[in-house]
């Protein structure tokens, strides 16, 4: 069986790839992770049994632990995706951003190259270097404007798009310079199981069951594309296995949604699943001070990937959504570890300020 090296494996996609990639045997596993506020060991811990999976905490930016580590395992695949992954954290301390999804990334490459470099003919053709990268590097759309190609030129405008869109044009560079077998994916926004409640859907869900505002940026009419997180995993292993290298490859759900929209739908499936008596969830949703920059909306052409690779995402948004409602209100243990003294420090940070904002919008 092939060993796949994958970094930022305790964070949200990255465990769904690995609890996948075990089950359906798809590869020995070998998780570097640093364990940032981002990550949950809970998300693993059905592996603990699992000769096949290994985990090592450690920094992608760590080269000499990288070059040991390949040296030991000797995989044919990496997988990255390590990386600050948040927008709000982005504007409050990009420098997060910049060491580890550019400096980080491009520690890795070097580490990729040197240990490829040496490989025999027949390993060096074998090898995978994937890069999982977001839709956010192709910047803002207007409504009428055609959804990102794998061709859209690059406009970040976070901290973190512009970074990922560094971290996409080193391994670009890598590939053509050097000849290292990569690809990279971009993909939309994903939802699911084991996300860290900093995002929109999960924090959504917990505050709704907390009974606190349900706080949406602006005037709610943002839009992303969704996709749930299986069917990401299962994109990305197509790609691993028959992508064309040095391609870039778009992913994505077909599947626009207002904020406002998403917002709606998660109070309507918890008052199916965790009625209150004479209480509407939708009565929490509060209008908050809008995000900085805030793109107004992404969507993804996902036809090279569905053309070249016959990829369809399997779920569709009200079948997803309810399951990952459904998996948060049956996973409060997972829930709990997460919302440590450190979680609540980021709420305090990021949602104080708009809730003064708002305040004195409402008595205005
Ligand atoms: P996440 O924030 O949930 O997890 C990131 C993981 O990386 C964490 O476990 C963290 O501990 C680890 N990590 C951070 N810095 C590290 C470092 N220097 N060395 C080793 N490990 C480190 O992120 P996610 O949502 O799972 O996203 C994974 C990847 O997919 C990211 O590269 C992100 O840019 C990309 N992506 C995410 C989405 C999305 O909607 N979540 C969409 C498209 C692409
Ligand atoms: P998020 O989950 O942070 O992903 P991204 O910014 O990478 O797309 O946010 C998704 C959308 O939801 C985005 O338009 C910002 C919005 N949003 C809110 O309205 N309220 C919130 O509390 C959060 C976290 C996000």
């Amino acid at each position: 069986m092939q060993t796949f090296l994958v970094t930022g494996g305790v964070g949200f996609i990255g465990s769904n790839f690995i609890l996948k990639a075990r089950k359906e045997l798809w590869a020995n596993i070998i998780n570097l992770d640093k364990l940032t506020y981002a990550s949950n060991p809970q998300s693993l811990e059905d592996l603990q049994d699992d000769s096949g999976y290994h985990f090592v905490r450690g920094d992608i930016g760590d080269i000499e632990l990288i070059r040991h580590l390949l040296e030991q395992y000797q995989p044919s695949v990496i997988i990255n995706f390590a990386a600050e992954s948040h927008v709000d954290r982005s504007i409050f301390s990009p420098q997060d951003f910049v060491q580890t999804n550019v400096v980080g990334t491009f520690q890795l490459l070097e580490a990729s190259r040197t240990y490829w470099e040496k490989l025999s003919q027949n390993k060096q053709e074998q090898f995978r270097f994937l890069h999982v990268s977001t839709d956010e590097v192709y910047g803002s759309l207007g409504s009428t404007e055609p959804a990102f190609r794998e061709n859209t030129p690059y406009a970040p405008n976070s901290p973190y798009a512009a970074t990922k869109a560094g971290s996409d044009h080193l391994v670009r560079a890598y590939y053509h310079t050097y000849g290292l077998p990569t690809l990279v994916t971009n993909c939309s926004n994903n939802y699911g199981p084991r996300q860290f409640p900093e995002k929109l859907i999960p924090l959504m869900i917990l505050n709704a069951l907390n009974e606190k505002p349900l706080p949406i940026y602006g005037d709610g009419q943002n839009i992303r594309d969704w996709l749930y997180v299986v069917d990401h995993c299962e994109a990305l292993y197509l790609v691993l296995k028959h992508g064309r290298i040095g391609e870039t490859y778009n992913i994505g759900g077909n599947n626009e949604q207002t904020n406002l929209a998403v917002v709606k739908k998660i109070c309507a499936i918890l008052n199916e699943l965790a009625p209150k008596p004479d209480f509407c969830y939708s009565s929490l949703m509060t209008f908050v001070k809008d995000r900085p920059g805030h793109d107004r909306r992404y969507a993804i052409d996902c036809s090279k990937i569905v053309k070249e690779l016959s990829w369809q995402p399997k779920e569709n948004f009200d079948s997803g959504l309810l399951k990952t409602v459904q998996w948060y209100l049956s996973n409060l243990k997972w829930v709990e570890q997460v919302e440590s003294g450190t979680y609540q420090t980021w709420i305090q940070q990021n949602y104080t300020d708009r809730e003064a904002v708002l305040s004195t919008r409402a008595k205005s």
